[in-house]
């Protein structure tokens, strides 16, 4: 995994799947019921460890990624956070002047400590090969959770004042930034040896506020993490950008994009693969589908991108309803195509 994404000579095509931690799991299921509640798990070192070695126990994966989520940071700034069963997250707003104010923002706070030793237990029980991955969201994706109260259809709120530009949003922004750093930083020194930042949300923004609230934050997140961690590779998943990929990478200069589903396989190769590696795209779909759909599309994917430059991956977050079968037959069709070159 490594050697991919610095651009080195690799042995084998590295696989994970994102949120490959998660409820598809049995296990998970069970070591979940043990913490109580999913931040009860996300705060319990030894738990939240458990869950992220998980999945390496049953499949042939390259990396682990930190049990954690990316709204734990806004929790570490002072805002209020909770999961509702079956509802997803509930954040306490902060969409005014006041509210922004009043962040946390210099020093962060909580048990976001926590998450540190869950990094550092997890490496010290990860074999050698094995890459550790920490995240965090990108500043726009966890603005509009923090607007919007928690998950919203069209994030409306968060858009308009991305329009309008208000004061406070670019202040909330500036704040993200900076603290979305140290988070990251933190976490490199206890162990994660990549990050990826999570733009989930970067298809609401077109044209100039791309630029603004998508690009350069994350350029400037990338240029400070450059300054304090030189040989860390980040990866940046800005989901839904299709062809805009090529000016995502060029403008902030990650080592690797994470590609969703829809971005075709031709341009991947051809004009991304020279500036970066390339991270994805299964159709979490597809992989829930399974049978010859799944191990064609596996294979398009893989006869596609040179096994040096590609990390494979699916296009977003692994579901809930995917049959481990499907999954365990995914990798060893990924495993196959490095035997036969
Ligand atoms: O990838 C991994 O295995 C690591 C863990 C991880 C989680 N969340 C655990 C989680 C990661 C990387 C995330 C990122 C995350 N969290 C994103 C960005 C990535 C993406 O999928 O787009 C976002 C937008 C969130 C916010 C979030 N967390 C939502 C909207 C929800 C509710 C919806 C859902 O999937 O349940 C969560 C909850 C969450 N985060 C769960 C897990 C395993 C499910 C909680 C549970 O166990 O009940």
């Amino acid at each position: 995994m490594l050697d991919v994404l610095c651009g080195r000579q690799a042995e084998r095509r590295p696989a994970w799947m994102m949120r490959q931690a998660g409820r598809y799991l049995p296990e998970y299921q069970a070591t979940r019921a043990q913490a109580g509640s999913f931040l009860d798990l996300c705060y319990n070192p030894q738990l939240a460890a458990e869950v992220t070695l998980q999945p390496l126990r049953r499949f042939d994966l390259d990396a682990a990624i930190l049990f954690a989520d990316i709204l734990l940071l806004p929790q570490a700034l002072g805002v209020g956070v909770s999961f509702k069963a079956g509802e997803g997250p509930v954040v306490e707003k902060v969409a005014s002047p006041e509210a922004v104010r009043l962040l946390r923002a210099d020093r962060l706070g909580g048990s976001i400590s926590k998450v540190y030793e869950t990094v550092a237990l997890v490496r010290a029980n990860l074999g050698a090969d094995k890459t550790l991955i920490g995240f965090c969201g990108a500043p726009w994706t966890v603005a509009s959770y923090m607007i919007e109260g928690g998950s919203s259809e069209e994030r409306l709120s968060a858009r308009l004042a991305a329009w309008r530009q208000e004061r406070w949003f670019e202040d909330l922004i500036e704040v993200l930034i900076e603290s979305s750093v140290t988070y990251l930083s933190r976490q490199i020194e206890a162990g994660a040896e990549v990050v990826q930042i999570f733009d989930t949300w970067a298809i609401d923004l077109p044209g100039a506020l791309r630029d603004r609230y998508c690009f350069e934050p994350i350029r400037r997140m990338r240029q400070e993490l450059r300054s304090l961690h030189p040989h860390t590779p980040v990866i940046g998943f800005a989901r839904g950008l299709g062809a805009g990929q090529a000016d995502f990478v060029r403008v902030t200069g990650v080592d690797a994009c994470g590609l969703e589903s829809t971005v075709p396989l031709p341009f991947a190769r051809d004009v991304l693969t020279p500036m970066c590696a390339v991270q994805g795209n299964l159709d979490p779909l597809a992989l829930i589908a399974g049978g010859p759909v799944m191990r064609g599309e596996v294979l398009r994917i893989v006869e596609s991108l040179p096994a040096d430059r590609h990390v494979f991956n699916l296009g977003h977050g692994i579901r809930p309803e995917t049959p481990i079968s499907h999954v365990a037959e995914m990798i060893d069709i990924v495993r196959e195509s490095d035997r036969c070159g």
